[in-house]
């Protein structure tokens, strides 16, 4: 929207690695201002202006365990822990604004909390808020889909040694578009482990390739071969700011649409 005044964020989670990086994303946007820094009660930062971790340029805020009821909010951003959905999640319903959410972690329980939620406001909850990773499962299901089911379709990721789940959840996303788009069980197609004998390609059959290996932030790619030809789309993270730009930039989206659940793909339109 042309001209609209700048969406009020508030930031749940502020003093955290992407509490710093949200707040270095909104300062680069001018659709959106940072209006709250939010942590928890308990925390050390209560009090403290947010420059002392910003820098000298820092938005003109301290970190508060509460939202001044003063404070007028648009949307809330939730980058903090499954234990603490509840309190942002209850902020964002009780001021009946927009809430977008990246802590990953929860169970089936947060997830039909965030789904009830949105009756009655915006929520846009992501596991990756990578904008390149929301377009390349866009268009992973538009290949899957056109390509048809010749070309075989198969997922490779890369990530840093200490990542513990494997393969990653977007790379599971990657497989659930695939299969979707056919029209295939998830369930039924995947194929996460070839050893041995007896171990070629079933027709159908999506495969999954994971690497670990030292700083690697994370690396996505999707091949689908057929006889004599084929196409590999590619994602790779270089830095972890990325999530945050996407976070930023969902939630200025977030706050100019009616109640309901979204995903990050709407946001690109
Ligand atoms: N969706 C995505 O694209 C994406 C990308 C990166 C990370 N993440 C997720 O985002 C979340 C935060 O990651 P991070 O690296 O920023 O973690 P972090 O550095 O540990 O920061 C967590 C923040 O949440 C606060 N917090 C934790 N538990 C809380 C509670 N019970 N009540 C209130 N505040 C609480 C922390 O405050 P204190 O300092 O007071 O503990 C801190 O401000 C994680 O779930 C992570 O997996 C998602």
């Amino acid at each position: 929207m042309e001209n609209a005044a700048p969406a009020r964020i508030a930031l749940f989670g502020a003093s955290g690695r992407m509490g710093i990086e949200l707040l270095r994303a909104a300062r680069r946007r001018d659709d959106c201002v940072v209006v709250a820094s939010l942590v928890r009660a308990a925390s050390a930062w209560v009090g403290e202006r947010v420059g002392l971790t910003f820098g000298e340029d820092a938005p003109d805020l301290e970190f508060q365990a509460t939202l001044d009821p003063e404070t007028e909010v648009d949307v809330i951003i939730d980058f903090s822990s499954p234990d603490s959905l509840e309190t942002p999640l209850a902020m964002a319903l009780q001021r009946r604004v927009a809430f977008v959410c990246g802590t990953t972690g929860l169970d089936s329980r947060h997830m039909a909390e965030l789904q009830a939620a949105a009756r009655h406001i915006p929520v846009l909850w992501s596991a990756n808020f990578s904008l390149g990773v929301a377009l390349l499962r866009k268009m992973t299901a538009l290949a899957a889909a056109q390509l048809g089911p010749d070309f075989e379709a198969e997922i490779l990721e890369v990530h840093h040694r200490a990542k513990r789940d494997a393969p990653s959840g977007t790379a599971l996303a990657l497989g659930m578009a695939i299969a979707d788009a056919r029209q295939h069980s998830f369930a039924e197609v995947a194929r996460f482990a070839r050893q041995g004998q007896g171990a070629g390609r079933e027709a159908q059959e999506i495969g999954f390739a994971v690497m670990r290996a030292a700083d690697v932030i994370g690396e996505h790619t999707v091949m689908f071969a057929s006889e004599g030809e084929r196409l590999e789309l590619t994602h790779r993270a270089s830095s972890r700011s990325i999530f945050a730009v996407g976070a930023v930039r969902s939630a200025t989206w977030l706050a100019r649409q009616g109640a309901g659940w979204y995903d990050i793909t709407d946001v690109l339109g």
